[in-house]
């Protein structure tokens, strides 16, 4: 069945955790667009604490949002078990860290089937399990149905958590940090094998990762991410070779094959307690720091006036009061 227009897509979706011994409330996800076409892969970065993983796992109706709405195949998502369960079969999650998603008493065959038997798969299970661990890179898949995760190298835990996804044939991956515990040598080989699935499968995938090289090897478009909003998006040739809001280029000043000199960030670590009034950014930006957004008019902006929300699909947007006077001008 093909759907017309996205096949996940966040409508201003907001998440807030209450504050604990009387802190203001947390809003790890501030007004979030976001759309995933089928197919598509997108990338979304930022630093630790952005709200990376508060957004996957609301998009994944783990996460009950506090505002806004998440669709699926054109149908917003139903916030009762049996119509997440049913979700859950269509769009997965697969974990950062291979050895905590796996349960060390269960053999390989058990981990995969676990998925299938939660949702009362009707068909050949033994089957089942072996296309998906071949479909995963581990064959021939017989091999491992009896091996325990110590018995495995950190690679092959990650397809196994890759098989146990790929064995309810979902649509959708939403994989947060699928490769930050893995040793370089073996990141290329899972990544890979992420951009096979989409090429065979059709899958979309949400990859999560503060890696921006790992973005620029796997995905269609990047989302970047800010004190839980999108500041940038675009396509990878976009946003990553000619960055445009000054944290994304801060971003990718520090990669080690970067021109020029590296921007350390200033002030504080962002806090989504004490989100700042203006530009979310503008206490640690290096353009207003600079003088740079003074001369281009936009500073009182920058500390006063806020920046619309994203819109969840459009190619090349900047939410940044100078980027957006660069080109006016
Ligand atoms: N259950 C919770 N209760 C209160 N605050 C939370 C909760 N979960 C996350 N937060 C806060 O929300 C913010 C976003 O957290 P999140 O884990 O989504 O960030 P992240 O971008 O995934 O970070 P990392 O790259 O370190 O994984 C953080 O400030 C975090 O402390
Ligand atoms: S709006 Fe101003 S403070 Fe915010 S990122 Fe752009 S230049 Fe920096
Ligand atoms: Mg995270």
């Amino acid at each position: 069945m093909t759907t017309p227009g996205p096949l996940l897509s966040a409508r201003g979706l907001h998440v807030t955790f209450p504050g604990r011994h009387g802190a203001p409330e947390a809003r790890a996800v501030d007004g979030v667009e976001l759309d995933i076409g089928a197919g598509e892969i997108v990338a979304l970065v930022g630093e630790s604490g952005c709200g990376k993983t508060t957004l996957a796992r609301s998009l994944l109706g783990l996460v009950p949002p506090t505002g806004g709405s998440v669709s699926f195949a054109g149908k917003p998502l139903a916030y009762n078990s049996r119509a997440l369960k049913a979700y859950r079969k269509r769009a997965q999650l697969v974990l950062q860290d291979p050895s905590g998603s796996l349960n060390p008493r269960h053999t390989v065959y058990e981990a995969v089937a676990e998925g299938l038997r939660i949702h009362g798969y009707g068909g050949d299970e033994q089957a089942a399990v072996a296309g998906a661990l071949a479909r995963a890179g581990l064959r021939p898949p017989e091999r491992f149905f009896l091996r325990y995760p110590h018995e495995l190298s950190g690679g092959q835990r990650q397809r196994v958590v890759i098989a146990g996804a790929l064995v309810l044939e979902p649509e959708l991956l939403v994989a947060d940090e699928p490769v930050a515990s893995l040793d370089a040598s073996v990141r290329g080989e899972i990544l890979a094998l992420l951009l096979r699935l989409r090429t065979e499968l059709g899958l979309s995938a949400l990859v999560v990762t503060h890696d921006l090289g790992l973005a620029w090897n796997i995905a269609d478009r990047v989302a970047v991410m800010y004190l839980g909003r999108i500041v940038e998006t675009g396509t990878v040739e976009q946003v990553l070779t000619a960055p445009r809001h000054p944290y994304t280029q801060a971003l990718l000043s520090v990669l080690p094959e970067a021109p020029g000199e590296p921007v350390v960030l200033t002030g504080e670590p962002p806090d989504p307690s004490r989100i700042p009034t203006g530009c979310r950014f503008h206490a640690r930006c290096q353009v207003l720091a600079s003088g740079e957004a003074e001369e281009a008019g936009v500073a009182d902006a920058c500390r006063t006036r806020d920046l619309e929300v994203l819109a969840g699909s459009g190619e090349g947007q900047v939410a940044c009061h100078w980027a957006r006077a660069r080109v006016t001008t």
